[in-house]
């Protein structure tokens, strides 16, 4: 049988429990994915559809979620627009030849998904075939992935995005429109090859001031969620500390928030208004409390979040690789038997 609480909280329907999943939820927690990667690359991984279909799955059977993310990563379609990049350990995406001028921005390739990504298509279409939970297709926010072509890795201070965004603003604006032209066929191929629902990652959009944040990435993400709107799959926004930002995150068109630890779910849905669901909030930190701490956390998320419909449990950001698997087990054990009273 087909489990659609998920999307049903999308949509803020009713549902008879809170609908869980969490951020990185396939990965090195697993001692099974552990040992698949001992044999492929995170790319490799993604470039062979049998073995990316069962990394998919694997949180869904051993964790009991409602929802599999595709298994893969926000750089990928960027490697594809011919920008080479490569994934360090502990570290994150690494770019030898970042984004610094004009004529760089020129080497970017028109994203052509069934031509560059064959096999993440596969993927998505044998997953559709297999799941018994909705699919989470994803694709980086333009922000996020602007900071990683133009710093060439991660970043503390995002100084030479920064720096780009308000002193040439024209090649600013170059980079959004190539990023949201790829956001937005990306999507749409991966909703057309099964995937049920779209999550956008702008994890590190938070660094930028509101008014910022309003001029320089507001009118891209608007050109994105109105393009993706036509799929007609719930759309959902996430970034870390964005708190300041979730007025407006509200005016983007996404049809659910992600929200991090830092705020409480109360606050958020004051800012966001009643016309989104939210995503969130349990900080990944505190699955190394003892248990006891872990459900007081997780009842007073739940209590605060089912006030308003529309609301699906997760983290406030990613599973840390050191976490225990049977306390996301029990975590989501726990989700699943609150019962809604309102
Ligand atoms: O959520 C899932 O389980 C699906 C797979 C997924 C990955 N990356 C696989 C991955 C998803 C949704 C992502 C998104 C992603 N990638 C984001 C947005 C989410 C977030 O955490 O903010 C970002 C910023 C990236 C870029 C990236 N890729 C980082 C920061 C890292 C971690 C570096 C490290 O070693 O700590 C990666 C590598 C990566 N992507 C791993 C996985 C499972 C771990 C490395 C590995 O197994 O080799």
């Amino acid at each position: 049988m087909f489990n659609d609480t998920f999307l049903r909280a999308c949509q803020r329907d009713q549902t008879n429990s809170v609908p869980v999943w969490f951020m990185r939820q396939a990965g090195r927690y697993d001692a099974d994915y552990r040992a698949i990667r001992k044999k492929y690359s995170l790319v490799e991984i993604c470039e062979h559809p049998d073995v990316c279909v069962e990394v998919t799955k694997m949180p869904v059977d051993k964790l009991g979620v409602d929802a599999a993310i595709l298994f893969s990563d926000i750089m990928i379609p960027i490697g594809a627009m011919g920008l080479p990049f490569v994934i360090k350990e502990n570290v994150g995406p690494v770019i030898d030849t970042p984004i610094r001028h004009e004529s760089d921005l020129h080497h970017l390739h028109t994203f052509v998904p069934e031509a560059a990504l064959p096999h993440v298509l596969e993927t998505i279409r044998l997953l559709k075939q297999d799941l018994s939970v909705p699919l989470i297709g994803f694709m980086g926010g333009p922000f996020t992935l602007a900071s990683y072509m133009i710093e060439g890795g991660p970043s503390r201070d995002y100084l030479h995005t920064k720096t780009m965004m308000v002193s040439r603003p024209d090649m600013w604006q170059q980079l959004m429109d190539k990023l949201s032209e790829m956001i937005i066929v990306y999507g749409t191929a991966q909703v057309k090859a099964g995937a049920s629902a779209l999550q956008i990652f702008d994890s590190w959009v938070g660094s930028l001031a509101p008014s910022d944040y309003h001029q320089y990435v507001l009118p891209t993400m608007q050109r994105i969620f109105g393009a993706l709107k036509e799929l007609d799959v719930p759309l959902i926004y996430f970034g870390v500390n964005t708190g300041e930002l979730l007025s407006t995150f509200a005016e983007t068109g996404a049809s659910v928030i992600g929200v991090d630890w830092r705020v409480p779910l109360t606050v958020a849905r004051q800012r966001v208004g009643d016309n989104v669901a939210l995503q969130g909030n349990f900080d990944p930190a505190m699955l190394f409390a003892p248990q006891s701490e872990i459900e007081r956390r997780a009842q007073a998320i739940l209590s605060e979040g089912t006030k308003a419909p529309g609301f699906i449990f997760n983290l406030g950001h990613g599973v840390k690789p050191s976490t225990d698997i049977a306390v996301l087990r029990e975590l989501v054990a726990y989700v699943h038997q609150f019962r809604l009273t309102c």
